[in-house]
């Protein structure tokens, strides 16, 4: 299967090396990039049909083209890599940041170039301490070789590349939250419009891309928009890295080609564990609901996921077998959101704590008749009626389970409570 993040990651254990990236043609797409009209570049994003890899898989190219030109608002503008990984299930930026950091580092150099970015941030999760080293590392290599800095390959265009670290807030991934945490202020989403490729940091246009939608940029520039596009489906191009676990022979990190059956990618981690039954799989991370044995044969790929009623999100992949609990399940996601909800919005941090105590009351099995009907009507009133996504997939989870697993529910209600 065409491999482009982790195509060397079993041959080159020294790959996060510059020497070793060198050698198997790292940089030449840098160096290709800054020889070509920003614009020509951007187009060949646009033909790759790269969709955002950090979880809303927005087209990149056309978030790109929403910066507006420099004659229009002159000025520092920024492009911003979205390391702060947190999403349940996800650990594939945790991988790519550790055995590949100069592809990232590549990659954001090219979109800095077309942003007109020359000051570039990666914001790391607090808790990827080691990787955070790593990239300094790589950055400061990098910075040595003339890669970073100024007049880079001899080019005249000049870009620094600056490292911040999270504080453990799981909003904090959210791209506005994210913009105000790199503010110095509390990690409250901002309500757009304005987006922040008009208005992000410090008010400045902003791109903020994830690390695996950064790390694609050095095949699409040497091999081209095109054959990219043509790795994946119609509007999804290239690859996806899932992050793989729960009840599966072999857990990991797998990249497939976009539109990869369900089928094919279970079969590549030994299928579900000890031959038991599948009960669900929750495709992209945690905050949404999970696919189902009828969903065997569906594509992977962010239009078909959302078309079966769930999302591709950032390619966390959890596998349910039989033994697993939907109540237990909902109710540990539940938990993390409470915990996590930054409390700006009233039915969010108000009914993410409902859930969780009515959850709570069905596994001590202390049921009320009630309760499920109950659960339902939360979740209702607060997807939709918050500013970010995080409160809406408090909802979508608990429909999602309700929906999917009726009996898991119903078993744990008692008569009279
Ligand atoms: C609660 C929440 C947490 C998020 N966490 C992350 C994260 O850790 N990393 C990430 O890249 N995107 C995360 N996102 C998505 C970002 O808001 C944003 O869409 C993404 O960084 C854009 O990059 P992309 O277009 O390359 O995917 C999160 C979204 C939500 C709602």
């Amino acid at each position: 299967m065409t491999k482009i993040l982790t195509k060397y990651f079993d041959a080159e254990p020294k790959l996060h090396e510059l020497e070793t990236y060198r050698k198997l043609g790292g940089y030449e797409a840098l160096k290709r990039a800054l020889g070509m009209e920003r614009s020509a570049v951007l187009e060949e994003v646009k033909k790759s049909n790269l969709r955002g890899l950090g979880g809303a898989g927005f087209p990149t190219g056309l978030k790109w083209s929403t910066v507006p030109p420099e004659d229009k608002v002159p000025g520092p503008r920024y492009v911003v890599v979205n390391a702060d990984e947190s999403e349940p299930g996800c650990f594939k930026d945790r991988i790519l940041l550790t055995r590949a950091p100069h592809q990232l580092i590549e990659g954001l150099l090219i979109a800095s170039y077309v942003i007109g970015s020359k000051d570039s941030f990666i914001f790391i999760r607090g808790e990827y301490q080691n990787q955070h080293d790593i990239l300094g590392k790589a950055i400061a290599e990098a910075e040595q070789a003339g890669l970073i800095g100024n007049n880079i390959l001899g080019s005249g265009f000049n870009c620094r590349i600056l490292l911040m670290r999270g504080a453990g807030a799981y909003i904090s991934g959210l791209d506005t939250a994210l913009l105000e945490t790199m503010e110095g202020k509390k990690a409250w989403p901002r309500q757009p419009p304005p987006f922040p490729t008009v208005s992000g940091l410090m008010g400045r246009p902003t791109v903020v891309n994830n690390v695996e939608t950064l790390s694609m940029l050095p095949f699409i520039v040497n091999e081209g928009g095109a054959a990219f596009a043509k790795i994946g489906v119609p509007r999804s191009g290239g690859t996806i890295v899932f992050s793989i676990s729960g009840h599966v022979e072999k857990p990991g990190l797998y990249e497939f080609p976009m539109g990869v059956k369900l089928r094919d990618a279970l079969a590549a981690c030994g299928g579900v564990k000890g031959g038991r039954k599948l009960k669900g799989v929750i495709p992209g991370g945690t905050s949404m609901p999970p696919l189902m044995e009828k969903d065997l044969d569906l594509a992977l790929d962010f239009d078909s996921v959302r078309a079966a009623g769930t999302f591709l999100g950032a390619g966390g992949m959890i596998v349910l077998d039989e033994t697993a609990d939907a109540v237990e399940v909902a109710h540990n996601i539940e938990r993390f959101l409470t915990h996590e909800s930054c409390g700006q919005c009233t039915p969010c941090r108000e009914g993410s704590n409902w859930s969780e105590r009515i959850l709570e009351r069905l596994l001590e099995g202390k049921g009320q008749p009630q309760d499920v009907v109950n659960l339902a009507r939360v979740g209702e009133n607060i997807t939709g009626k918050v500013i970010c996504a995080l409160g809406d997939t408090i909802g979508m989870v608990l429909k999602g389970y309700i929906d999917r697993y009726p009996d898991d529910f119903k078993k744990r209600v008692t008569p009279h409570g």
